[in-house]
């Protein structure tokens, strides 16, 4: 059974929670999702927790076409921009999402413990576990499928400095302090951390 699959609408409800919970300075807003899902809709993965209903079992559709709401975003010209979380660029999506995620709460089945968004050449731009189910292991399953990418010469990320329990996570899953970035969250510098599938080969 699946438990990591990328990202479908009905879980944007579930996701926009783990969000304004894991990061209440700066969440992103639902449209950076919906654009970061059609940036990648590949690399955009959320984990599934066991105890929860699959799709297959309910005979519900595991995904909904959201293209059209997606494409209206994009029409009303919403960004993203995946180095910044931001909303301030997405203010004026005043249409549509509050009124899905009420039409659509109820029907979604499974429940999501976390997610990753990373790009094709292994820039990591958001993860985040539900504050229940962190130290479960389930942060180190979503990253290790970025590490497991074939071709990725190397998989980094940015984390701010105050952000211990992170440093301390990408630390155990082996990434190194390559750098920082001065003010990168507005007020707070950024630390930038790597992976590199080098490392490995070396230490063998
Ligand atoms: C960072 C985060 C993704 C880790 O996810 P997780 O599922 O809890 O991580 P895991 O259970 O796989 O942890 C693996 C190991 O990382 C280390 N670790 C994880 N969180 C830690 C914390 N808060 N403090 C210290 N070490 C931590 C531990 O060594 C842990 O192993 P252990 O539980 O056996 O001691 C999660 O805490 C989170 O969502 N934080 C808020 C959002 C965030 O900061 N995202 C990163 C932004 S760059």
């Amino acid at each position: 059974m699946l438990r990591i699959r990328p990202f479908s609408l009905p879980d944007l409800d579930s996701i926009l929670q783990i969000e304004s919970q894991s990061f209440p300075k700066s969440p992103y807003h639902w449209t950076t999702f919906l654009n970061l899902h059609t940036l990648y809709p590949e690399t955009f993965l959320v984990y599934v927790n066991p105890s929860t209903p699959q799709p297959e079992d309910q005979g519900l559709p595991s995904t909904r076409d959201f293209g059209e709401l997606s494409r209206a975003a994009q029409a009303e010209g919403l960004r993203v921009d995946p180095e910044r979380r931001s909303s301030t660029s997405f203010s004026k999506a005043g249409f549509g999402a509050a009124e899905w995620v009420n039409t659509n709460r109820g029907q979604k089945e499974e429940e999501i413990g976390g997610y990753i968004i990373f790009t094709q050449d292994g820039h990591i731009i958001s993860i985040a576990i539900h504050p229940h189910h962190r130290r479960k292991g389930i942060g180190t399953q979503l990253l290790q499928r970025v590490m497991k990418t074939p071709h990725l010469k190397k998989v980094w990320a940015e984390v701010r400095r105050s952000n211990e329990g992170a440093q301390a996570f990408y630390s155990k899953m082996g990434f190194q302090i390559t750098g920082w970035v001065p003010n990168y969250y507005g007020n707070e510098d950024a630390l930038v951390i790597q992976w590199s599938p080098a490392t490995i080969k070396q230490q063998d």
